[in-house]
């Protein structure tokens, strides 16, 4: 086995060891057989052309890194290695200011490069833009000239002199020109019958216009503003009889017929239309039986009238767009405030354009198509024009300030003299069947582009030594070519050895992987004992049984192996950055650092640079937020320390700012807030009981309010101890005098209930008392004799 397969599994040894065709980067991997595969499948992979290079057996791939290839004993002579190039071939320095002849100006840096790309292969380029001063300005002023615009002609008799002095502000090279329309004349859009409106379409309304016309230029570009003047007076208005105008095709002509009207190859080109209601646009020819799509030439007969009117449709938007490309017209719609919303809409359509709103009587154009040029003026937008589909192109915008934008390739809000850049990267996709092309990149409006030319790396220098029926390849039977044998239809092999004529049904097992599956895999047919795999829609199929594929394997949303990754025989490989099975995993740990320096606030673990909390209620990009964790009076306490009191761990090693983002603010009482807010205290160095509330409202801002008042313990009081002994001993003598008391008193009573008894029991029992003795005395009177 050669160096390309250490690194794979066992099954991956297993069915490299029988094929070959593995290894462990991106160049071997593939099946490829031809030195322009080999090119194709990564700019980093080099074939080697040398003819005793890597025969069958041995091992080794001739199309595998640049190094591996030397290593293996290539000659750098027969190693195919074109590298991708980039060479500026005219870079010319910007102008400041545009001189008398203008052609000299150089708005656009550089002008000129070519590169070589190889596919896959990307190169990246600065385009510099600058607007330069005093730049010649070429204005082709186009005028709705149906009834309703009747009182504006009146109003242009003195559009030239004031705007050739308004634009002489910004410009010493000024031109005008001027153009009329109305509509098609073909019913329904004009007046027929009477046969005389034909003539005078304002007859009907008792009054005198000119006969109905599509587009009428009416006069070249020119320095003398009296002309202007003087065409003008000669207008009349004309009428017609559906309220939207042919405008767009008056914008064709004047934007094609670029020698009638006399456009200066290089000077800003503003076509003004100003018009007062809605215009026909591509297919509304129908309605008047006109079919044929617009061609986008020019049709001006010999009067300066567009005589195709009748004969093809209205242009579509992108013709439009096509053609105001391409000879860098600027179109400005100056329109009533009726219709200029629809203008808008327009406008959104065909880049480039600019859209201002007309008063009644146009009395505000001048000030409008001022507007419109600053406008202009002020953006630098590029377009890039005829990029073969396999070229990829990316910008960058550097606008002023030297801001970057990502992304975008424009630029506004600038001045006249600001210079902008934009750096372009190129990327080929694919291979185009041309050798090379050449594509523009222009700002939108300008004259001045950058002229690029890609040469596209898709084939082998080796390929123009191909000799065919070559005597290395079994006698002529196949044409040798960058070291390999491609075989004549019948031959197979290395040295197309192999005739089909010659096939021997016994080879046949060389093609079974194991016994009881499908010859080659079902995906091929065995010749001379080779599989040859069929070409299949999804991809490419190789390997000895055709086992191997570059479209099965996993998808996630849709996506063969996320998009981040090559799929190689059922596996995706995938690119640095990213893993799993089907390369949705970001390997980026970035992602999951929260603030306080902890993967994922260490609440949680890292997948894929996402954030998977674990512990109940932590959320947030790195389960920075969770009010409601335990831990988080606890985090949060050490930043109130820091924070508000201006002490503790994250004083000592000066890690507060870092740690502690959240707002502090100090209250008087701790208000009560429904949700994600959490009441937490604690004791602090001095004993104190610090109260706070980590509150979280639902956009994620949260605040630590803080409560004025500590919860101090206070030293003893002397006196008040004593007065509370003093105070308790007297109460306990109280209650004992009272207990003392009241034992006296119930006996005092017992002790005279019993008395009483005894005392009424005496009474009872009198007559038996021994002791007693009758209280009555008798006493004998001796004296008495009586009886
Ligand atoms: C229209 O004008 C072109 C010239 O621009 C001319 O060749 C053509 O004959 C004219 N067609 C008609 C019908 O007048
Ligand atoms: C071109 O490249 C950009 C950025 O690299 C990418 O987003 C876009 O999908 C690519 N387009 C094509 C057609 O590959
Ligand atoms: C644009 O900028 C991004 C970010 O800096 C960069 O990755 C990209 O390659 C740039 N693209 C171009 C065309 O310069
Ligand atoms: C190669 O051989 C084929 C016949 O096998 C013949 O038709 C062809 O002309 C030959 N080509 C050259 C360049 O000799
Ligand atoms: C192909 O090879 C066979 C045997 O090696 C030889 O006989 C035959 O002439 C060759 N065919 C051609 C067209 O050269
Ligand atoms: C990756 O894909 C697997 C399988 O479809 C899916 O379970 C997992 O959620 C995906 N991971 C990411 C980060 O999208
Ligand atoms: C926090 O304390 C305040 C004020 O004492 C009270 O209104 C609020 O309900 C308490 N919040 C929680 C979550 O216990």
């Amino acid at each position: 086995m050669g160096t390309s397969s250490h690194h794979g599994t066992l099954l991956f040894l297993l069915l490299a060891s029988a094929s070959n065709v593995f290894g462990s980067n991106v160049c071997t991997s593939r099946g490829v057989t031809t030195c322009q595969q080999c090119l194709a499948v990564h700019p980093s992979c080099a074939w080697c052309s040398q003819e005793e290079f890597g025969m069958a057996g041995s091992g080794v791939s001739r199309c595998d890194l640049r190094q591996n290839l030397i290593d293996e004993g290539c000659s750098s002579a027969a190693l195919e290695f074109p590298s991708s190039t980039l060479t500026i071939l005219k870079d010319d320095p910007l102008s400041d200011k545009a001189s008398g002849t203008a052609d000299d100006v150089t708005q656009v840096r550089p002008q000129k490069l070519r590169m070589k790309l190889r596919p896959g292969d990307a190169k990246l380029f600065t385009v510099t833009v600058k607007q330069v001063e005093d730049y010649p300005v070429d204005l082709y002023y186009l005028m709705d000239l149906s009834y309703s615009m009747k009182d504006d002609l009146f109003r242009l008799l003195t559009l030239g002199n004031k705007l050739a002095e308004t634009m002489g502000k910004t410009t010493s090279k000024l031109r005008m020109g001027f153009g009329a329309f109305v509509d098609k004349t073909a019913s329904p859009y004009m007046y027929t019958h009477p046969p005389e409106v034909v003539q005078n379409p304002c007859s009907k309304i008792g009054d005198q216009c000119m006969a109905q016309f599509g587009f009428r230029h009416v006069l070249s570009l020119t320095e003398t503003v009296s002309r202007f003047t003087e065409e003008v007076r000669k207008q009349q208005v004309s009428r017609n009889r559906d309220a939207p105008e042919g405008g767009f095709d008056a914008v064709m002509q004047a934007v094609v017929c670029k020698e009638k009207i006399g456009w200066r190859p290089d000077a800003s080109h503003l076509l003004v239309l100003t018009t007062d209601a809605k215009t026909h646009i591509a297919l509304d020819g129908r309605i008047a039986g006109i079919v044929q799509p617009n061609d986008g030439q020019c049709y001006l007969d010999n009067d300066n009238i567009y005589n195709k009117s009748t004969v093809l449709d209205y242009p579509s938007l992108a013709l439009m767009t096509d053609k105001m490309s391409e000879n860098n017209i600027n179109l400005i719609f100056a329109v009533t405030s009726e219709v200029v919303s629809l203008y808008k809409e327009y406008s959104q359509l065909i880049p480039g354009t600019t859209v201002g709103t007309l008063s009644d009587d146009s009395g505000n154009v001048i000030q409008l198509i001022e507007e419109a040029y600053a406008k202009i003026r002020s953006k630098v937008e590029l377009e890039v024009l005829g990029v073969p589909d396999e070229l990829n192109l990316s910008f960058n915008a550097t606008c002023l300030n030297g801001e970057v934008i990502l992304g975008l390739k424009s630029c506004s809000g600038l001045k006249i003299g600001d210079t902008v850049s934009f750096s372009v990267e190129a990327q080929l996709r694919g291979c185009p069947k041309e050798k090379s092309r050449t594509f523009t990149v222009k700002p939108l409006g300008f004259r001045d582009s950058l002229e690029v030319t890609v040469d596209f790396a898709c084939g082998c220098d080796c390929e123009a030594k191909a000799v065919a029926n070559s005597s290395v390849c079994s006698n002529g039977n196949g044409t040798y070519e960058c070291g390999v044998c491609q075989c004549h239809p019948g031959r197979l092999g290395p040295r197309c050895e192999c005739s089909l004529e010659d096939y021997s049904p016994s080879d046949d097992a060389n093609c079974i992987p194991k016994p009881g599956s499908p010859m080659c895999s079902g995906r091929g047919d065995c010749l001379c004992g080779q599989c040859s795999c069929h070409a299949n829609d999804f991809g490419q199929v190789w390997g000895k049984y055709c086992e191997c594929d570059d479209f099965n394997c996993l998808r996630f949303k849709g996506a063969l192996c996320s998009d981040k990754g090559k799929c190689n025989c059922g596996f995706c490989q995938c690119d640095a950055g990213w893993k799993g099975e089907n390369c949705n995993c970001s390997t980026r740990t970035d992602t999951c650092m929260s603030s306080i320096g902890l993967l994922c606030s260490g609440r949680g673990n890292c997948e894929c640079g996402v954030c998977q909390c674990t512990q109940t209620g932590a959320y947030g990009d790195t389960c920075e937020k969770c009010p409601t964790c335990p831990d988080s009076c606890t985090i949060k306490k050490e930043c109130v320390e820091c924070q508000h009191f201006k002490r503790g761990q994250y004083i000592t090693d000066d890690t507060c700012n870092r740690i502690c983002k959240t707002e502090i603010q100090e209250v008087g009482e701790l208000a009560s807030h429904a949700e994600h807010a959490v009441n937490c205290s604690y004791k602090d160095e001095n004993d104190c009981i610090v109260h706070f509330q980590y509150y979280e409202d639902t956009s994620g801002k949260s605040i630590l309010y803080v409560m004025k008042e500590l919860e101090c313990p206070e030293g003893p009081n002397i006196l008040m101890v004593l007065l509370l002994v003093a105070g308790a001993i007297l109460l306990l003598g109280l209650i004992g005098l009272l207990i003392w008391k009241l034992l006296i008193t119930i006996h005092d009573r017992r002790e005279f209930a019993k008395f009483e008894e005894e005392r009424r029991n005496a009474k009872w029992d009198t007559a038996n008392n021994p002791l007693y003795v009758n209280a009555t005395s008798t006493f004998t009177n001796v004296a008495y004799r009586g009886n």
